[in-house]
């Protein structure tokens, strides 16, 4: 059976994993499979040190992407979530407080959650605004000596809103708590430097804002924490000792890793490097611009999330009171080949801040390839299914 889409996408669903990928980054992972994808870390061959190389360059551009002094604090994952779970479950201990907001992805709460009913962890949930916004001083009421963990993310995956991470980690630094922040919408799109935001560990994905394929991301872990690995096993080092090693980044790596996809990642972070994270970020907010402006000229269409000329990044949701958001998305789909996502996205409480808990939302979501153009067909849709239900 040949299922491959010929007819011609506009993709608009770059917050759920982005494409297509660049041609370097196609470029990398061929060369990859076809020359040297040994296993790294496990044998002296020139093929496995060959791979090594390849995850210690990903290695490094990520450490200068992101501000990081040491690579060897930047553990390989394949994907937020996991990252994210290994933050959360890592640093945690029985009776602990934490403190999220309400706009976390499922990928956050869950894990939350789980510790919460398994070791009675104390979860408290910050509320947010319509335009995804959270109060700081009800973030700072609610840490105290108790609290060992904040995390949030940077930006929201419903409403595109960005929280600002510095006055958050000012907050948890004066409670001595630790700063996890989920960068799955910010990576690649907004300028991080953990050293200077001051964030303990950040969580992100290789395959949405960095270009890379899926099954890649990563935790970045600062030195001072010494968190517990959740995955136990072979790391082709200090392979006599039965406990797993305590030098990074092998600890938080055990298994054979992604070598292949790895690769794609480090090509997808030098492509953004050479055009600018910040060059990039402002491209999608000018789309989100054009995109409000003109959507909110559609009858019965509700906007999400911040208002026009407020920072954002590359996401704009939606509703229509006349038709269901899964119905409208699958007719942008069929009908007119516009590529979104519609539904609670995995962030029921963002849901609940937005008051669309009962409908779900339309997201579109824009990257750096992108178009004005992209943008037009998606208005023309939408305002041409509005007026035809
Ligand atoms: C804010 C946020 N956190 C976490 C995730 C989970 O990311 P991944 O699919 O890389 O595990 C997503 C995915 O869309 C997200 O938007």
């Amino acid at each position: 059976m040949n299922d491959t889409i010929h007819q011609p996408v506009i993709y608009l669903d770059h917050a759920a994993t982005s494409f297509p990928k660049p041609e370097s980054v196609l470029q990398a992972m061929q060369h990859s499979m076809r020359e040297e994808a040994a296993n790294p870390g496990r044998g002296g061959h020139k093929m496995a040190i060959a791979a090594g190389r390849v995850l210690m360059r990903t290695r490094l551009e990520l450490s200068s992407l992101f501000g990081v002094s040491n690579p060897s604090d930047i553990a390989f994952m394949p994907n937020t979530t996991a990252a994210l779970n290994q933050g959360i479950q890592g640093c945690l201990q029985p009776g602990d407080h934490v403190v999220t907001t309400m706009m976390e992805h499922n990928s956050v709460r869950r894990p939350l959650e789980y510790m919460r009913k398994k070791y009675q962890v104390d979860v408290d949930y910050v509320t947010v605004d319509e335009a995804g916004q959270i109060d700081l001083s009800e973030l700072r009421k609610l840490c105290s000596r108790k609290t060992r963990l904040i995390v949030c993310n940077h930006s929201s995956n419903l409403l595109g809103s960005i929280l600002p991470i510095q006055e958050i980690a000012e907050i948890a630094q004066s409670v001595g708590a630790w700063l996890l922040v989920d960068a799955a919408q910010s990576a690649g799109s907004i300028p991080v430097d953990v050293k200077a935001l001051g964030i303990d560990m950040l969580a992100f994905p290789g395959h949405k804002g960095l270009l890379g394929p899926q099954g890649t991301g990563g935790l970045y872990i600062s030195p001072s924490l010494d968190l517990e690995p959740l995955i136990y096993g072979g790391t082709g080092s200090q392979s006599e000792e039965v406990d797993q090693p305590s030098v990074r980044p092998d600890r938080y790596e055990a298994g054979t890793p992604n070598t292949v996809g790895i690769a794609g990642l480090g090509a997808g972070v030098r492509y953004i490097k050479d055009i600018g994270v910040s060059v990039i970020g402002h491209h999608e907010w000018l789309l989100t611009q054009y995109a409000i402006e003109q959507l909110s000229a559609v009858r019965g269409l509700r906007l999400l999330g911040p208002q026009l000329g407020e920072p954002r990044t590359g996401i704009v949701s939606f509703i229509l009171e006349s038709i269901d958001p899964s119905a409208l998305a699958f007719r942008l789909d069929r009908e007119y080949g516009i590529a979104v996502r519609a539904g609670y996205h995995c962030t029921p409480l963002a849901h609940q801040s937005a008051n669309t808990t009962l409908s779900g939302a339309v997201r579109s979501s824009f990257g750096y390839d992108t178009t004005k153009k992209d943008v037009e067909a998606l208005v023309d849709a939408v305002r041409h299914i509005a007026s035809s239900v």
